[in-house]
């Protein structure tokens, strides 16, 4: 399941984003979203599964390190090259992270990943990121898809984005688009993780830690949830 949806994002100009500007005030949104969550100018953080992070820079202003950790090869090369000058930024791959010491985190955020891991790969990281955190760190889930209607919630949240940034025109067709594409071929064949509140927040207490749902989803839409878990 995990090889096939990196090797879908490892395009350097997936359908997901309908257009430039798409792509640019979705990687602004998420950025300007998390980066109250960084707990002090010397955390040091790590974004799991970043994708192209094109405003990871926002994200660094506020912290001491950050990590940008990527499976997909392509995109890897398209944020080493983007961040090189900014010395605060690392790209990893997972495995590079994998091997890091205990405790080397005070600040951990996945957004929009958890439904692309199997249920075991996504205990097998959160146990992961348990041991990275240090012991007053903070883990950030964000973009949680529950079952139910999540297409017809993705698609309404696409257009009320698109309306309020300049891009609706551009957000239907791509929608008709991604409903053409691989996408959705993929979601039928391979499938998506669904969480309702109660399973995410069993996953987190299962892994160590004490977790709470955000009031308000990282991102553009409100049908999804973000948990905040801090280890027990
Ligand atoms: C929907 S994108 C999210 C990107 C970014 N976090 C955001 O919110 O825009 C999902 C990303 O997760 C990455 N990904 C999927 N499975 C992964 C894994 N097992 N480890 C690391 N990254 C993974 C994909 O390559 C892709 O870049």
């Amino acid at each position: 399941m995990t090889s096939t949806w990196v090797k879908f994002y490892d395009f350097k100009h997936s359908i997901i984003y309908v257009n430039e500007r798409h792509r640019d005030v979705h990687y602004a949104r998420i950025a300007h979203d998390i980066a109250p969550y960084i707990p002090s100018p010397a955390a040091r953080v790590l974004d799991y599964g970043s994708g192209e992070a094109l405003h990871a820079d926002e994200m660094a202003a506020r912290c001491a390190s950050l990590v940008l950790a990527e499976a997909a090869p392509n995109v890897r090369a398209v944020l080493t090259q983007r961040f090189a000058g900014n010395a605060k930024i690392k790209v990893m791959t997972p495995e590079q992270v994998a091997a890091l010491p205990s405790g080397s985190f005070d600040f951990i955020v996945m957004h929009s990943v958890s439904q692309y891991l199997t249920v075991p790969e996504l205990e097998g990281l959160l146990g992961r990121f348990r041991k990275l955190l240090t012991s007053g760190g903070l883990l950030v889930v964000g973009d949680v898809v529950p079952a139910r209607f999540a297409s017809l919630a993705a698609a309404l949240a696409l257009m009320r984005f698109g309306a309020a940034n300049g891009f609706l025109g551009a957000a239907i067709l791509g929608l008709m688009r991604i409903v053409a594409s691989d996408y959705l071929r993929l979601r039928k064949i391979i499938g998506l993780s669904h969480y309702d509140e109660a399973g995410m927040l069993a996953k987190l207490a299962a892994a160590g830690f004490s977790a709470s749902r955000a009031e308000r989803n990282i991102g553009h839409n409100q049908a999804r949830m973000t948990f905040l878990a801090r280890p027990l």
